[in-house]
């Protein structure tokens, strides 16, 4: 039998410089969604790893897109195509600012995370792969940073070495160099795991990688949105992030990589805008970065992204980072007072994910009593079965953290649990 948690203040501690970087209530008044009853309670939102919520300036941006400047881009003489090519490339501009890219012609928009290693793997590895080569990559990647290599694998006879983990949810960093060696021809890792929270070294991983002269692929998509990333400073080759989970829409994401990278690399898709001459005998390839955007892209979606963009600016990423982590050790040390929940990640250097399991009840049926509560979390593999495996359980309840969430948020979950263990024993 499970005993019940803790109290909110008893000796958890508020750590008052994080949690005051930033105002969350008055940043919630941003985003309309949040304020709803969900079963008739107040809706926790607590599943930002999966998607982030949009604040009212995104929404605005794509429907005065829609409402006043639809057209096609790059194609028109006419002003709404013009207005349109010129949101639509300002927002990559925004994107470039973001991630401190030398260049916004290294900003190619593609549908998501999940695209861009497609685009890296399928392009790059065509050309420089053959049967033998090795590509690295970590025991908890998500399976966007999988399966792509392994169709590779099976197409042009690569190898996938795995770098494993302790039980902290830390990447063994001595087992990555020991097999890092001659045939290794790309690393390819997530920045911060979506199951674990875990955030991985990527500057000494770059540095082992690039002694031996191997490019590293960085999977961004849960960095991006929760601290300042630059791509110069991390020394990657490639980096990719997709916008929903960055307060912007589905559907659009980017890729960044080095343009001597990126120039050498053939098209990914072909058609319009990739081009910028056909005949029937030969086609002459646009410059970058249009030569990965073949047919009409979505536009809507980028100008939407450079919103999101915008509006975490005037908040600042540092302090967005500042306030999550103090609101992670906050729900941290709280689940850690319940008997009976483990939690799974405890990285020394970890992002806001709280991701757990109970032997008292299965990760879905937790999911659906924290939902008649109001509360949204994930539960499940998070795409990331090798995690599950390396911790022997089949799935695991995530709470993912935002900065517009509160003590309030994590209280309100922590008392949805002693009612799961109230109704499970
Ligand atoms: N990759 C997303 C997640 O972790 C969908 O939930």
């Amino acid at each position: 039998m499970t005993t019940r948690s803790r109290g909110p203040n008893a000796d958890v501690g508020l750590r008052a410089d994080g949690l005051s970087a930033i105002d969350p209530n008055k940043l919630r008044d941003d985003f309309p969604i949040l304020h709803q009853e969900v079963n008739g309670r107040p809706l926790v939102y607590l599943d930002n790893a999966a998607t982030t919520q949009k604040p009212r300036a995104v929404i605005d941006a794509i429907s005065n897109y829609y409402l006043l400047n639809n057209a096609n881009v790059h194609r028109g003489v006419h002003t709404l195509s013009q207005r349109a090519t010129d949101d639509y490339e300002a927002a990559r501009e925004s994107v470039r600012r973001f991630i401190n890219a030398p260049s916004a012609d290294e900003v190619i928009y593609v549908r998501g995370t999940t695209e861009g290693l497609n685009l890296v793997a399928s392009s790059y590895g065509r050309k420089y792969f053959s049967a033998g080569d090795e590509v690295i990559i970590t025991g908890m990647e998500h399976h966007s940073n999988i399966v792509p290599w392994q169709i590779l694998g099976k197409e042009i006879g690569i190898k996938l070495r795995v770098v494993p983990f302790n039980d902290d949810g830390e990447l063994l960093m001595d087992e990555f160099e020991s097999i890092l060696n001659d045939r290794t021809r790309m690393v390819s890792v997530v920045h911060q795991s979506n199951a674990l929270g875990t955030i991985n070294p990527i500057n000494a991983i770059v540095e082992l990688a690039h002694a031996r002269g191997v490019p590293v692929m960085v999977d961004a998509a849960q960095s991006v949105p929760h601290m300042p990333v630059d791509v110069q400073g991390l020394g990657a080759d490639f980096l990719a992030f997709s916008g929903h989970k960055l307060y912007g829409p589905t559907g659009i994401g980017a890729l960044w990589g080095r343009a001597e990278l990126l120039n050498d690399m053939p098209p990914y898709q072909s058609g319009g805008e990739m081009i910028r001459s056909v005949t029937f005998e030969e086609t002459i390839y646009n410059t970058l970065p249009h030569k990965f955007e073949a047919g009409t892209p979505d536009i809507a979606g980028a100008i939407g992204l450079g919103a999101a963009i915008e509006y975490l600016e005037s908040i600042g990423m540092e302090r967005i980072a500042a306030y999550e982590q103090a609101l992670l050790k906050y729900g941290e040390e709280r689940l850690r007072g319940i008997e009976g929940v483990r939690l799974i990640g405890s990285a020394q250097e970890k992002g806001g994910i709280l991701s757990f399991y109970m032997d008292a009840a299965h990760p879905h049926d937790i999911g659906t009593i924290l939902d008649a509560q109001g509360i949204a979390v994930r539960t499940g593999h998070h795409c990331a079965q090798p995690v599950m495996a390396r911790y022997g359980i089949p799935a695991t309840v995530r709470a993912s953290l935002a900065f517009y969430n509160n003590t309030d948020d994590i209280d309100a979950l922590v008392k949805a649990i002693d009612r799961v263990i109230e109704v499970f024993g």
